[in-house]
């Protein structure tokens, strides 16, 4: 059932005719990662995956609430039917997949680690736990950094700080109080431009996005796998890679 049906809040909202009968589900999303997910300035939705599951809505007959919320509880939010899927740039991993199932992958992104344009330090110092390193809270380049770095004593826990959003690690990193920032390849393009920011290397981790639903939501999964393969094949997929500057 859709997190509406089971008492969400959710705003009415003007609906075509005959979408009355449609689903509607509610789709959860980081609100700051850009190019992926982002509200703008007048608090609208955007982005490549935003812009995919409206698309893939249409095709497949269902209507979207895009709902904007903390990454680090949102698949205890989808656990709990506050949201009906994650669409927002989230990596399949073997332990998410223990409590949701996921899509079949629509992006493949590896690691990228910043530093501030006065820094030194290159990809060889951050291997060897030289500096404190940055990352949102909750995300592969946190669970990276924590496997491979704190967890083989390479660097004491305390050179790990995380954070809440990316933002946040961009505004540290360039005021200089961590030295290492780690993040998904395309939103750290987009966090550090403009910035005294840059990228020194990458991490071949060979991440794949997926959408994460629930498991008992089996239906939905099939649609929103059915609405991938219409979505990759129609020529909105190369629009919206030329659109957000997608590599
Ligand atoms: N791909 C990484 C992960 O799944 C980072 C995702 C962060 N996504 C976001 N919407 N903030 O953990």
């Amino acid at each position: 059932k859709p997190a509406e049906e089971k008492g969400a809040v959710v705003a009415p909202e003007a609906t075509a005719a005959g979408s009355e009968e449609k689903p509607t589900y509610i789709v959860g999303i980081d609100g700051e990662y850009p190019p992926y997910s982002f509200i703008d300035k007048n608090g609208e939705p955007q982005g490549f995956d935003v812009e995919s599951v409206k698309w893939i809505a249409d095709e497949m007959g269902f209507n979207v609430k895009i709902q904007a919320m903390a990454w680090d509880g949102i698949i205890p939010a989808l656990q709990a039917g506050k949201i009906d899927m994650v669409y927002s740039g989230m990596t399949i991993t073997d332990e998410r997949k223990e409590v949701v199932n996921f899509s079949d992958p629509y992006w493949k992104v590896n690691q990228s680690v910043a530093v501030h344009d006065d820094s030194e330090f290159t990809m060889d110092d951050f291997m060897a736990g030289a500096g404190k390193v940055g990352a949102q809270r909750g995300t592969t380049g946190a669970f990276w950094a924590e496997d491979n770095l704190v967890n083989k004593s390479i660097m004491t826990a305390d050179m790990l700080v995380t954070y809440d959003n990316f933002p946040l690690v961009a505004t540290d990193l360039q005021n200089k109080r961590i030295d290492f920032a780690i993040y998904d390849r395309p939103p750290m393009l987009d966090a550090i431009a403009g910035k005294p920011l840059h990228i020194i290397g990458e991490i071949d981790t060979g991440e794949e996005y997926g959408i994460a639903i629930r498991k008992t939501d089996t239906e939905l999964l099939e649609t929103m796998n059915e609405g991938l393969v219409r979505l990759m094949a129609s020529p909105k997929w190369d629009e919206l890679k030329k659109k957000y500057e997608m590599e």
